[in-house]
């Protein structure tokens, strides 16, 4: 097998990673909140019937910041119904996933549940059957003081202190038909600007999300982006982007080499904020938030719960295990994420718990972590600092769809304040390892600290409940560092986390 060759100089770098690249999001689907995050009867509940297991493992991530309530959730949602006493709020008929609301859970709840886990809430509003007034309401709601109508709302709900929410997604994908109250991109354009004018005045420190397409084969793409920024480029801080992918036809070389796309997408959309950037003569630049990305399969069990016995409360929706080849592509999804940073600045893995998501818990059961958990974990816990230019020459392989997919998927990020630096890599190989070499000399003194790996002889290998450690990294990797040369071998499909750090001996 050929060698894959790389160069890390901390001389040569892409951006610092904004710690929000690591991202998630809760949707009110499924057993997401309810039986997921939220569980009164659990043995492990917590006064506020928050799930401990839960959130040990969503700490031992590290998760910066969790977009809530939605998603398709959050076009319908009157935030109004999830706040006050409990026994007073409605139960609602929720048509994005023809479940029923019991609204248990609301925005003070959540909020709550963030601070107790250590992260931050990204709050989207509803921009498809509400607007405005529902909007900047909300953000009186969470983040004033006192003395005005929602905020002394919220201090008589018992929550004194403001919930200083940073981070807002003006409304969810509404270029898709699929949305309540879905709009052209003019329609869009025009409140998003409006609202966000009212939401900025409101708290002048917030940062704002503009929706940019549902995904990159939206009809839509493209223009949408151009419109909807014509309108509000000032007004906002962040385009959205969302992405999912899932194998078809079997086709495991072609499942690996979609992240390809991903990394073409996020130039696009790069380049359509830089265009209107250029056209309005803004100085201000643009940045991105991949706030939905994943693996996502939508099997016909799901869809059957919604159309033969909906209205149910939390029904399992989305909950199929993830494969090891799964884990592969989350973690090359990572990658494209860490070498686009210095526009990407905030990232929301979709979902968190239960649907679409690396941990799941079985009610009134255990909680354990998916194939998938891992590499999101690694990139959380050792992608913090500046990435950089890594320079990368490998092996390839084509397929019908494909043309030239680079073996080796690579990034580098180097982490000044504690004298680490971690390199993420993938072989997308099927047939072998594939051998790396580095030139390191641009960072001297370091010495391996570790090398994880996460491969497995089946790549349909997953975890479950009754076999929940299937699928789990050892750190048994042969990367060694010598003189600046790093060599190692990464097994055949398989994710790699090298680690190295300052000599101090
Ligand atoms: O994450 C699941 C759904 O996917 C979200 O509700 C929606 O925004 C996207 O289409």
């Amino acid at each position: 097998m050929e060698t894959a060759k790389i160069i890390a100089d901390p001389e040569f770098r892409i951006g610092e990673v904004d710690p929000r690249l690591y991202g998630s999001f809760i949707e009110h689907l499924g057993r997401a909140v309810y039986n997921g995050i939220y569980e009164p009867g659990h043995p492990t509940a917590d006064d506020m019937g928050f799930r401990r297991d839960v959130m040990d493992i969503v700490r031992e991530v590290g998760v910066p910041i969790v977009r809530y309530p939605g998603g398709n959730f959050v076009s319908g949602y009157n935030w109004r119904d999830g706040v006050g006493p409990k026994e007073k709020r409605p139960r609602r008929l929720d048509l994005a996933w023809r479940s029923l609301e019991t609204n248990e859970v609301g925005t003070d709840e959540f909020c709550e549940w963030a601070r107790r886990v250590g992260t931050e809430v990204n709050m989207a509003v509803n921009l498809g059957t509400a607007g405005i007034d529902e909007a900047r309401s909300l953000v009186e709601y969470c983040n004033h003081p006192g003395g005005s109508l929602y905020s002394d709302m919220r201090i008589a709900n018992g929550y004194r202190e403001p919930h200083k929410i940073k981070t807002w997604c003006l409304g969810n994908e509404m270029d898709g038909p699929w949305q309540m109250g879905h709009k052209t991109a003019d329609e869009y354009g025009r409140l998003a600007t409006e609202t966000a004018v009212a939401m900025k005045w409101v708290d002048p420190t917030i940062e704002l999300v503009a929706c940019g397409s549902s995904h990159r084969k939206m009809p839509t793409f493209g223009q949408w982006e151009a419109t909807v920024l014509d309108h509000v480029y000032q007004y906002v801080d962040y385009i959205s982007l969302h992405q999912y992918y899932h194998k078809t036809d079997n086709d495991l070389g072609t499942f690996l080499a979609q992240t390809v796309q991903m990394d073409d997408f996020i130039r696009s959309v790069v380049s359509t904020a830089d265009y209107v950037r250029a056209k309005k003569g803004h100085t201000k630049r643009l940045y991105l938030s991949f706030d939905e990305w994943n693996v996502w399969y939508q099997n016909p069990v799901d869809k059957e719960i919604m159309q033969k016995t909906p209205w149910q409360v939390a029904p399992p929706l989305y909950e199929a295990p993830y494969t090891h080849e799964d884990a592969l592509v989350v973690g090359m999804m990572l990658i494209t994420l860490l070498r686009n940073a210095d526009r990407v600045k905030i990232a929301c893995l979709a979902q968190l718990i239960n649907t679409i998501a690396p941990i799941s818990t079985v009610t009134g059961g255990p909680a354990w972590r998916q194939a998938t958990y891992y590499p999101y974990m690694h990139a959380s816990c050792y992608g913090r600092g500046t990435v950089l230019n890594l320079q990368v020459r490998t092996p390839s392989y084509s397929n019908k769809t494909f043309d030239a997919v680079p073996l080796l998927d690579a990034v580098a990020v180097l982490d000044e304040e504690h004298e680490q630096m971690t390199v993420f890599a993938v072989n997308r190989g099927q047939d072998g390892a594939l051998p790396l070499e580095g030139d390191l000399r641009g960072i001297g003194g370091y010495q391996v600290l570790e090398h994880i790996t996460l491969e497995h002889s089946d790549p349909l290998a997953r975890n479950t409940a009754e076999q929940p450690n299937e699928v789990v990294p050892h750190t048994r990797g042969d990367a060694q560092l010598s003189d600046g040369r790093l060599t190692a071998t990464l097994p055949k499909l398989s994710w790699n986390v090298i680690r190295l750090g300052k000599n101090r001996g």
